[in-house]
């Protein structure tokens, strides 16, 4: 640390310059990410309100009393009115609370493990590890669906927890929910949905006239649902969201922190202090978009996602992995060829997807941040790497 502090001006200029390299969302190269530029009312907010401390909520009843508010509204848009929830660092937070829930509620299993489709993002490959539990990790279908009877076949005494996705991190799919609730009917298994991409997209998707499967907390099996603010719901980064059906489970297996100068609570978080400010943020996002924003901003990505796989599909050599359930459109080769040279020249040309080599597909997640106009210049360099890569 130097000795004397510099002048404001002096510390922009050397920010401006050291972040240069930084890729902005508003450029529309970033193709592939799941988070977006949050509404400027929430970042107002959130600046306002940026020294709330939701992890001493005892000193902060009124941004406590908003989460809980919060966490209702969700619950109705989830469909069970009486969840209890709780805002988080990411999906990857929600994801290990909800395996840790899983793990403690059986404490008869003494090696547990958890069915996950291998579609599954890796937070639960990371959750696993930390809690020692063995990942069982269920095959898709050639159409990229789950497959059901592999997940049945892996599920047995050991088992503690089931998972199943609502928006998969490499295509947007969401599992057959109600059908895994069927296999797992009468066993004591506690059953998450991970909808930390999906969460804030389906429920708008229905009011468009979208076909989409039972996901959410109308499936009676359902126990409890990651849902992510920083992702389709245009929140604070970071900000993950876990909403859990039966409240008791909380009295039994939350953590407790003796010493804080709000008193104790009870919590499932894995970090003690945690942001407010995006909690703030998220419910103003709610209050000025309401229902019907959300549904615009919806319906634009999904307009912007049917053009560019009718583009995909007019292109030679390459294809539609498979037809886009929500926001995200895999593209694969139609030979079989890998994906990883397009995948390097297109990153050459600053054109940053998420690749999955494993399912030899690169896909593009059209947030809100995605324009028309970007996709054209898009679709206009993957057309002359195609040609340059002679791929057929
Ligand atoms: C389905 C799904 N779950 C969980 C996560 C992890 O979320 P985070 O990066 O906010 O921890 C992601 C990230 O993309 C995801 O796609």
């Amino acid at each position: 640390m130097q000795e004397k502090g510099l002048e404001k001006q002096e510390i922009l200029r050397i920010l401006e310059k050291k972040l240069e390299k930084d890729f902005s969302y508003s450029t529309g190269s970033v193709l592939g990410s799941m988070c977006t530029e949050p509404l400027d009312l929430g970042v107002e907010i959130y600046m306002k309100y940026i020294s709330k401390n939701l992890g001493d909520p005892g000193l902060f009843l009124g941004t406590a009393a908003l989460e809980e508010e919060l966490v209702s509204e969700i619950g109705k848009l989830f469909n069970e009115k009486n969840i209890i929830g709780t805002f988080t660092t990411g999906g990857s937070e929600a994801n290990l609370i909800a395996m840790r829930i899983a793990k403690k509620l059986r404490p008869d299993i003494k090696s547990p493990e958890v069915v996950v489709p291998c579609s599954a993002h890796i937070s639960f490959d990371k959750a696993a590890d930390l809690l020692g539990i063995k990942l069982r990790k269920a095959t898709l279908n050639d159409n990229f669906e789950l497959n059901l009877t592999h997940f049945e076949s892996l599920i047995n005494r050991n088992t503690c927890g089931v998972v199943g996705i609502a928006g998969t991190t490499s295509l947007g799919l969401i599992d057959p929910i109600e059908e895994i609730g069927t296999l797992i009917k009468d066993k004591d298994i506690f059953f998450h949905i991970d909808a930390a991409f999906g969460g804030f997209i389906l429920p708008f998707l229905k009011k468009l006239n979208y076909t989409i499967p039972a996901w959410d907390f109308s499936v009676n099996a359902v126990d409890s649902i990651t849902a992510d603010p920083h992702k389709m719901g245009l929140g604070i980064i970071p900000s993950g969201g876990f909403f859990l059906r039966d409240p008791s489970i909380l009295q039994k297996i939350g953590f407790e922190i003796p010493y804080l100068a709000g008193g104790n609570f009870k919590h499932f978080h894995i970090v003690g202090t945690r942001s407010g400010g995006t909690v703030i943020a998220f419910w103003a996002i709610l209050k000025s978009l309401g229902f019907n924003g959300f549904v615009k901003i919806v319906k634009r990505c999904m307009d912007n996602t049917k053009y560019l796989s009718s583009q995909i599909n007019d292109i030679t050599g390459i294809k539609l992995v498979t037809n886009p359930v929500t926001n995200v459109v895999g593209i694969t080769t139609e030979s079989g060829e890998s994906i990883c040279k397009i995948d390097e020249d297109l990153r050459k040309r600053n054109w940053m997807l998420g690749k999955f080599e494993e399912f030899n597909l690169i896909r593009v997640v059209i947030m809100p941040h995605v324009q028309k106009s970007h996709l054209q210049n898009f679709i206009e360099d993957l057309t002359k790497i195609i040609k340059k890569l002679k791929i057929t």
